[in-house]
């Protein structure tokens, strides 16, 4: 079978290697094409496919009856998937989400090994570490949801210190007391100073790109401003920070890396991370 997108080919073929994501509902996903695309710049016979499900459990006994490599995983089953796998990264386990399997075939006929990894720390990592040298750092996270929990975990682990400030005040400092570090609310946001400041909210997303989840004139407080929203790119907040002097870190950077990780799991090679990029730009573009 031969599939032509718009000038590339894909060739699928007995010995073909099959990915997919896992979620409910999986169609908006950017996955499937960024994944496709750089397997087929590396030349990989490798193919991704969506993989939507309503029970878990079945889903993942499928894809590991089916001879599956590896795969992603999203809303609503990132935390759902850890009793469900054999291994958990330990960064993994300590945020308590997965987002990536790679399933290993086993030699005498048992059943393969599925690892669970968690790639969006690695992705918000490798994104603001292109402004700003994480170890030593001050980072002011907004939100608590579970974004947030992944970036804060992964921001510990590059050795920077972390701050975190949420609308609920409970839940952010449940958040704040998992990750050991100081949780202030959000009207004390006029005060704070860090190195960086990134939001891990919806805040600014379409369909209602016109908020922000800070005012413009507390932005000089930050010398890096991280958005995790990607659609739009340019958020009002990132627009709002550049005009501030700040450095700024969009959506589609860590979107990028993370799957670029996710790549790098599943076929121990470096991501065509220029391809990738383009894809998501192409297709950002048009949702916007
Ligand atoms: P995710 O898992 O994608 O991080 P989530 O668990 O729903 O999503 O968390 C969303 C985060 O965005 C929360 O911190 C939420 O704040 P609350 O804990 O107060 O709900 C935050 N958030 C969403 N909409 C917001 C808004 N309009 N203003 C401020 N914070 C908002």
């Amino acid at each position: 079978m031969t599939m032509a997108d718009d000038n590339r080919t894909i060739n699928v073929n007995g010995e073909t290697a099959t990915f997919g994501i896992i979620g409910n509902p999986v169609h908006h996903s950017l996955s499937p094409e960024m994944h496709n695309a750089a397997f087929h710049a590396l030349g990989l016979n490798n193919i991704y496919v969506p993989l939507p499900t309503t029970n878990l459990r079945d889903g993942i006994a499928g894809i590991r009856a089916l001879g599956f490599r590896g795969a992603s995983v999203t809303i609503p089953y990132k935390e759902d998937i850890l009793p469900l796998v054999d291994h958990v990264d330990p960064v993994a386990a300590r945020i308590g989400a997965v987002n990536t399997l790679v399933i290993k075939q086993q030699a005498d006929g048992r059943s393969p090994a599925i690892s669970g990894y968690n790639t969006d720390w690695i992705g918000a990592n490798r994104a603001l570490a292109e402004k700003l040298e994480l170890k030593g750092s001050r980072v002011l996270i907004i939100g608590a949801g579970g974004a947030a929990r992944a970036i804060g975990f992964g921001l510990k682990e590059a050795g920077a210190e972390v701050m975190v400030t949420n609308r609920t005040v409970a839940k952010g400092e449940r958040l704040a007391g998992r990750l050991d570090c100081r949780f202030y609310r959000l009207e004390e946001l006029g005060r704070l100073k860090a190195d960086a400041l990134i939001n891990a909210t919806s805040v600014g997303m379409t369909p209602k790109p016109e908020n922000t989840p800070v005012p413009k004139e507390f932005l000089h407080n930050f010398a890096a401003v991280m958005d995790i929203v990607y659609a739009p790119v340019a958020t009002r907040l990132l627009r709002e920070a550049a005009a501030s002097g700040c450095r700024v870190v969009d959506g589609l950077a860590m979107l990028l890396y993370q799957g670029a990780a996710q790549f790098e799991l599943w076929t121990g090679r470096p991501a065509p991370i220029g391809v990738m990029r383009d894809i998501l730009a192409k297709r950002l573009k048009t949702i916007q």
